[in-house]
């Protein structure tokens, strides 16, 4: 049976905005300040030299101002430390190093890495995305980190494998691992294929400093062309697999949110229209694109799979 219960990523738009402005000029300030803190706590310059030294991938243009980071800091969905969008203040106390990082399933090379050892043998580099969530805000952030697909040349998935399953970290700091409802650890996947893609994007910074912890550090993945409840924060483990693994979201309510959660502004959910979407920081309103406006880049993988709910 469906327990409908309403999680603060379902409110509708006219609910989340005003919470948004609730956040006054003074608290955002206060909150920028403990960040830059907790940013020096975890600095390391393999996670700032990328943006530096080469700047973001031309590859990828976001064709909108970035979100300025005293936004995309403080409002958040982590459900782990708790359902509020100021959950930022909670998360300060989670430690980002050290940082192990499980690699098991089907795979030629079963292995834990110190997350520091693996940043060591990628390419690090920065690369501007646009973030949907499903709830309809919208955000532009200058990640930096490496591509997945280096990450599957180091372990080797076995050609059996045709899914990857992301498992992120349950630690007492989070006090949201107490509620019930939720069936933890938060649990993502992409099909093989998915992960292969180029714009699925490990990430180790944000703006040029370590990913604070509200937003999913030491380790998350973006995957902007997938609502963001496909973006798993604060990645434990990854497992191959042949068996398409039931995601979070969509083992609370498959009716709702489903394995492959593609952009799409012409298929609203189930209780709202995905047409257009809320800008962080300045609430303005714009339309939707279709995978979130990257279809170049991936919808070649879906030709072959449409008779799948590609897009909720
Ligand atoms: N990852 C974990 N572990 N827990 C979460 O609650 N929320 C998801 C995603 N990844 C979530 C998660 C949702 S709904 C969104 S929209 C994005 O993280 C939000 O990322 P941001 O807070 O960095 O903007």
């Amino acid at each position: 049976m469906l327990i409908v219960r309403r999680r603060g990523w379902e409110i509708p738009e006219s609910r989340v905005t005003p919470e948004a402005l609730m956040l006054n000029r003074r608290a955002l300030l206060a909150g920028a300040g403990a960040l830059s803190i907790g940013g020096a706590v975890t600095a390391r310059a393999e996670d700032l030299a990328p943006a530096k030294a080469t700047g973001p991938n031309p590859k990828y243009t976001a064709g909108r101002e970035l979100t300025d980071e005293k936004f995309s800091t403080t409002y958040n969905n982590f459900y782990e430390f708790n359902d509020s969008k100021n959950m930022w203040k909670e998360a300060q106390a989670f430690k980002q190093r050290p940082w192990a990082l499980k690699i098991d399933g089907m795979v030629k090379q079963p292995r834990t890495y110190d997350l520091d050892d693996l940043l060591k043998q990628v390419q690090l580099e920065e690369r501007i995305y646009r973030h949907r969530c499903v709830e309809t805000w919208a955000m532009t952030v200058p990640w930096s980190g490496f591509a997945l697909s280096q990450l599957l040349a180091l372990v080797e998935p076995l050609a059996s494998a045709k899914y990857v399953m992301f498992e992120t970290a349950q630690d007492k700091t989070m006090r949201g691992l107490n509620a019930p409802f939720y069936p933890w650890p938060y649990t993502e996947g992409l099909a093989m294929d998915e992960a292969a893609n180029d714009m699925a994007f490990m990430v180790t910074g944000m703006y040029g400093k370590p990913v604070p912890p509200q937003n999913g550090g030491p380790l998350r993945i973006a995957l902007p062309w997938k609502y963001g409840f496909k973006s798993a924060k604060s990645i434990v483990k990854i497992t191959f697999t042949d068996k398409k693994p039931t995601t979070f979201w969509e083992g609370i309510g498959p009716g709702e949110y489903g394995f492959w959660a593609n952009v799409n502004p012409t298929v609203p959910h189930p209780r709202w229209s995905q047409a257009r979407e809320r800008l962080l920081g300045s609430n303005e309103m714009v339309p939707t694109q279709i995978y979130n406006g990257y279809g170049d880049f991936v919808a070649g993988l879906y030709s072959d799979r449409k008779s799948e709910k590609l897009f909720m």
